[in-house]
């Protein structure tokens, strides 16, 4: 972990962070969309507001912030059903990148995944995506044997079990454990 990394705080989030979440919500879609110098309009605050405390409020989803010198800087949200963890959106500001950031936020939703009794996790990435690489970093810090992976439409889903490695048990490493960074990689 770099120092910078250090100096982040992740958490699930509270009722106080509601606010931040949408605010970064929005620049995520405006990021999105291609506008990341636009102002988030307050109608639009106001309805991923909403939106955000919704899924702060169900049991079953996974909602964690990030703050960096006291700012907010990142989230995640993700959802539980049965043995299944499933990512859903995962949002560094530009400002933060590089710094750690998002890797804090993927270790900790990978924590309560596994505390919560899911034993997988599906993600989605698109091809045109430019966040492989982070993804690749990621299994590779973090080794879990990849189950099974399908495309369609420009759409990769790929599911990985979150159950540790037992390197001494099945003899070494097995499929899908880390790829070089660069690689393509789902989540
Ligand atoms: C993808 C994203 C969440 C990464 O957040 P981050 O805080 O910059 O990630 P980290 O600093 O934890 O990166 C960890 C490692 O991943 C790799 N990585 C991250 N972003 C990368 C990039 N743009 N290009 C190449 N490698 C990258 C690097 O190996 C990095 O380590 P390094 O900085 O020491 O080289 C962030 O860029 C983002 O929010 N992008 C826009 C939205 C998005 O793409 N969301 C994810 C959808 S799948």
């Amino acid at each position: 972990m770099s120092e910078d990394a250090e100096d982040v705080v992740v958490r699930a989030v509270g009722e106080e962070d509601l606010h931040a979440v949408a605010r970064l919500w929005v620049e995520m879609r405006l990021e999105e969309a291609g506008l990341p110098d636009r102002k988030p309009r307050a109608s639009d605050l106001s309805s991923v507001y909403r939106l955000a405390a919704r899924r702060f409020r169900d049991p079953g989803r996974i909602l964690l912030i990030a703050y960096r010198g006291g700012q907010a800087v990142g989230f995640y949200s993700g959802r539980i059903r049965g043995p299944v963890g499933g990512g859903l959106d995962l949002y560094v500001t530009a400002g933060a990148r590089r710094r750690g950031v998002g890797g804090r936020l993927v270790e900790a939703a990978l924590t309560r995944y596994r505390e919560r009794g899911a034993d997988r996790i599906v993600g989605a990435l698109r091809a045109n995506q430019a966040c492989h690489p982070f993804w690749a970093r990621i299994w590779t810090a973090h080794p879990a044997p990849l189950l099974s992976a399908r495309e369609a439409a420009g759409v990769e889903w790929r599911t990985r079990s979150l159950v540790p490695i037992d390197a001494d048990r099945d003899g070494g490493p097995q499929m899908g454990q880390g790829q070089p960074a660069g690689q393509s990689n789902s989540k």
